[in-house]
């Protein structure tokens, strides 16, 4: 055959597998209001960067008449390409394909991509938009998933992974994702469940909708599954280049470092804090002034919001915030405050980033519920990620650090490198109500009047305890400073930081209360 016959002829088979499942599929996507797989992969990677591999594969499925089945590309797009010009490993289920579900080449496709970025030092994005495991392949679209998940644990802490849920991610699919850092969903279009609303109805004979059961609202603001939620797909990756602009490509290498520019000026970092302690306030506010042009990127902003967790950047670099949010709950930790806390601390530990934890707690939430939902247990996940994270460790309280909560929040005795305390903070080991009615109480009910003795009591409390000055008398803190010397006293802490080494003794690895 000639060679323009032969160019011919690659060309028309490209052809016919990029059209994926057809016309009909095609316009069966866009009425649900999805993009392709292919416009996916080319609206999130820089243009023209994207390079595709094994668009030849093909499944080897013989039973249930699949011999006479094509599937373009076995359902899944695979390649490389770049995102502000650095290498990303990138996959795209395409659901116009036997509704993207898993078989085992397609499995074979997503794991090559998967060797190839860990072994080239790149983050993977995986997006998913499938029907699962693919139901004529039996066990080896199972064994499929197994090799992805061992792929996502042995990758997790060396390169960053990416899910984005643009379709359905049912049965056991859902754990990919769950295996992987971001997990990225848009409104109406994503759907993650274990069992479907089909099987809760057959079993337990209740009836939800795919929204309710598992929605992208669902899990961006109850399960906490989702880390970025977004109203649309090109939202959702803008998010995701957001993402990428804040973080390392690895493990070894360090975020890339940009010209820092100052906070925005007409925020007033002295005014924040109101003058009566038990006034909330948005600690988001307070990151706001100390972050290089304000720029806060939040993680899991809808989910255990009594927790803030993102990044940003201080002096040009890459910083991870940890917050108590007074706005909601007081701040308080709960089960799922502490997992969301634990979890990005050990984010950042793996990835470099040092931790900014700032400060104001009443404490772990009492009650009934909390205790039996483990709060013990989960709470104990925060301990033991501060105690692990030897990356630069900066604290500053703002203002309650109250008993547990004080520890648990990043303090000197969990190896904060640096502590800082506003004049504001009182750290004792509860609040003074509480505190002045136990120690008290036989003063008070003596008293000819036991309320006016009770408010004696908690003011003497009040000046012997709420302050940071006892906390620093010991070296607890490092420092007591003004709100607006904090940014700067913060950049020092981290240029200082530079060269840590927090020698850690040897194991194999540790048993965080999981
Ligand atoms: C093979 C599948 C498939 C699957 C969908 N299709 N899911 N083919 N295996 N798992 C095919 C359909 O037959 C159809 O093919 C095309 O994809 C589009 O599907 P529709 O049903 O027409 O689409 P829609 O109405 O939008 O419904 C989407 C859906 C539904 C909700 C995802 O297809 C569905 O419920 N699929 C099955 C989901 C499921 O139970 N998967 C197994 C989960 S168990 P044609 O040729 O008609 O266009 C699992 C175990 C993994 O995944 C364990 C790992 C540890």
């Amino acid at each position: 055959m000639p060679l323009k016959n032969k160019i011919l002829e690659l060309q028309k088979r490209r052809e016919l597998v990029q059209q994926g499942g057809g016309e009909k599929a095609i316009e069966k996507q866009i009425a649900m209001g999805k993009l392709t797989a292919r416009e996916r992969i080319t609206s999130i990677v820089d243009k023209d960067s994207f390079n595709e591999y094994d668009l030849f594969v093909e499944h080897d499925a013989r039973d249930f008449d699949m011999d006479k089945v094509t599937l373009a590309g076995d359902g899944v797009i695979t390649g490389t390409g770049t995102i502000y010009g650095q290498p990303i490993g990138i996959y795209a289920q395409d659901f116009t394909v036997a509704g993207g579900s898993l078989g085992s080449m397609h499995a074979r496709k997503i794991t090559k991509i998967m060797d190839h970025t860990l072994k080239l030092k790149m983050p993977l994005i995986g997006i998913n938009d499938s029907g699962g495991a693919r139901i004529q392949e039996g066990v080896n679209s199972l064994a499929g998933y197994g090799e992805i998940f061992f792929r996502n644990t042995l990758a997790s802490g060396v390169i960053p992974q990416i899910s984005v849920i643009l379709g359905p991610c049912a049965g056991g699919a859902v754990y990919s994702p769950a295996l992987t850092d971001f997990v990225f969903v848009v409104d109406k279009i994503s759907k993650m469940f274990i069992t479907g609303p089909e099987v809760i109805k057959s079993v337990l004979g209740e009836e939800i909708s795919q929204e309710d059961l598992g929605g992208a609202k669902v899990h961006s603001a109850i399960t906490g599954n989702a880390h970025f939620y977004a109203e649309s797909e090109q939202e959702c990756f803008e998010q995701i280049t957001r993402l990428l602009s804040f973080i390392p490509w690895n493990n070894i290498k360090k975020a890339t470092k940009i010209e820092p520019k100052l906070p925005n000026t007409k925020l007033k970092i002295d005014k924040i804090i109101p003058e009566d302690a038990k006034q909330p306030y948005d600690v988001r506010d307070v990151v706001k002034c100390l972050v290089d042009n304000s720029d806060f990127f939040e993680v899991q902003e809808y989910w255990a919001a009594n927790a803030v967790i993102g990044f940003g950047r201080i002096g040009g670099e890459t910083v991870g915030f940890v917050c108590n949010q007074p706005l909601v709950l007081a701040g308080v930790l709960d089960c799922d405050s502490s997992d969301k806390i634990a979890r990005f601390i050990r984010y950042c530990d793996a990835f470099n980033i040092p931790i900014i934890t700032l400060v104001d707690l009443p404490g772990y939430l009492p009650g009934v519920d909390q205790e039996h939902a483990g709060v013990i247990r989960h709470g104990a996940k925060i301990l033991y990620s501060y105690s692990e994270a030897t990356v630069p460790k900066v604290t500053l309280i703002l203002r309650k650090a109250y008993g547990g909560g004080y520890i648990a929040m990043g303090s000197r005795h969990l190896r904060a490198d640096f502590v800082f305390a506003w004049p504001t903070a009182e750290i004792a080991v509860m609040g003074p109500e509480g505190a002045a009615n136990i120690i008290f109480r036989k003063e008070i009910l003596a008293a000819e009047d036991p309320e006016k003795m009770r408010k004696q009591k908690v003011q003497e409390y009040k000046e012997k305890f709420a302050n940071p000055y006892v906390a620093a008398s010991k070296g607890y803190i490092d420092a007591v400073i003004e709100p607006h010397e904090t940014r700067s006293r913060v950049i020092h802490a981290l240029e200082v930081s530079t060269y840590k080494d927090a020698g850690m003794p040897r194991k194999k690895h540790g048993l965080p209360p999981f």
